[in-house]
C-alpha cells in the first residue's frame, strides 16, 4: 500500500512492467465502468496484462470489473483499454486511484475516453440511455479531497490546472455526430462524483438535483482531473443504469446487479458509438 503521493519513480516502474508486456505504442486509452468490461473484447490481436504484476497499480476489487489492461487495435488505432478500475470506496487514496492514468500518459495515450455506470437525475432521462459527460461536480474535491492535492511535479502539469471544458467539446461533437449516424442521440449533462459505496439518500439526491447534477456515480472524475493537468484530451460517457430520484415508486430499491444488468444492455450501442469515434480520431 503506498502511503505517499505518486512520483516519477512509481509511474516509470509501472510503465516498464506494462511496456515489457507489449510492443504497441497506444494513443488512446479506453477506461471500462461497471458493467461494460465486454466491451473490451472487441480489441483485437490484444495483449492482455493483470493488474496484479504492474507495480503500485492500484486494484480493483468489485464484481463486474475485472482487472486488467487489454491493449491493441480498435478500428485500427492503437488502443489500451483499462478493464476495471479501482475506486476510492476500496479504499484506496486519491492519488493511487488515478496512477493509471499517469501511466498511460507516460506511454503515449494523448486521448482519454472514460465511461462509466451512473444513476440519472435529470428527469427527461431513462435507464439505457448514454449521457456525454459535459461537465462535473467534483464533491470530494470541492470538499477538499482534490486526486491533485499534495507537492505539484511540474513535469506532470501545472499546480493550479483549468477545468473549463475538461471534456473536450470537439470530442463531444463527434460523438454526437456519431450518434445520430447510427440512428441514436445522446443526452448531455453534468456528472456528480460522490465517494459511496452507499447509494444517496432522499436528501441527498435532491441536493444533487438543485445544484445542477443530471448524473451521479461513483468514478471517473479522479481519472479526469489528472487527464486534464497532463494536457490530455478527454471524452466522458456515462451509462444511465438506474433513475437516481429521490422520489422512487414504491417497492424499488437500487442493487448494484441492477447496475451491472443495465450496462450490460447498453453495451451493444456503447461500441457501436466507441467504433464511429474511434474511426474518426
Ligand atoms: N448512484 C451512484 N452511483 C451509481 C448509481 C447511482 O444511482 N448508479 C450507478 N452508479
Amino acid at each position: 500500500m503506498m502511503t505517499n503521493f505518486i512520483s516519477h519513480a512509481h509511474v516509470e516502474a509501472a510503465v516498464t512492467a506494462v511496456r515489457s508486456h507489449t510492443n504497441y505504442q497506444p494513443t488512446i486509452g479506453l477506461v471500462l465502468g461497471s458493467g461494460l468490461n465486454a466491451l473490451a473484447d472487441a480489441i483485437e490481436d490484444a495483449d492482455i496484462i493483470p493488474y496484479e504484476p504492474i507495480p503500485h497499480w492500484p486494484a480493483s476489487t468489485v464484481p463486474g470489473h475485472s482487472g486488467r489492461l487489454v491493449i491493441g487495435k480498435l478500428e485500427g488505432k492503437p488502443v489500451l483499454a483499462q478493464q476495471g478500475r479501482a475506486h476510492f470506496y476500496e479504499g484506496h487514496p486519491m492519488n493511487q486511484i488515478v496512477l493509471p492514468v499517469r501511466v498511460m500518459h507516460k506511454m503515449g495515450v494523448r486521448t482519454l475516453i472514460v465511461t462509466n455506470a451512473a444513476g440519472g437525475i435529470n428527469a427527461d432521462f431513462s435507464p439505457g440511455d448514454l449521457m456525454l459527460i459535459k461537465d462535473h461536480l467534483n464533491m470530494l474535491g470541492i470538499a477538499g479531497n482534490n486526486p491533485l492535492r499534495g507537492p505539484n511535479d511540474d513535469a506532470f502539469g501545472p499546480r493550479f490546472p483549468n477545468m473549463i471544458d475538461a471534456y473536450d467539446p470537439k470530442l463531444r461533437q463527434l460523438a454526437q455526430e456519431t450518434a445520430v449516424a447510427n440512428g441514436f442521440s445522446l443526452q448531455e449533462g453534468v456528472y456528480a462524483f460522490v465517494a459511496g459505496p452507499s447509494f444517496e439518500t432522499p436528501a441527498e439526491l435532491r441536493f444533487l438535483r438543485t445544484v445542477g447534477a443530471d448524473a451521479v456515480g461513483m468514478s471517473t472524475v479522479p481519472s479526469v482531473i489528472v487527464a486534464r493537468h497532463a494536457g490530455m484530451r478527454v471524452l466522458g460517457i456515462s451509462t444511465i443504469t438506474n433513475m437516481a430520484v429521490p422520489d422512487p415508486l414504491p417497492g424499488t430499491e437500487l442493487s448494484h446487479e441492477e447496475v451491472l444488468e443495465t450496462g450490460k444492455q447498453i453495451i451493444p450501442r456503447l461500441t457501436t458509438l466507441l467504433r464511429g469515434i474511434l474511426q474518426q480520431l
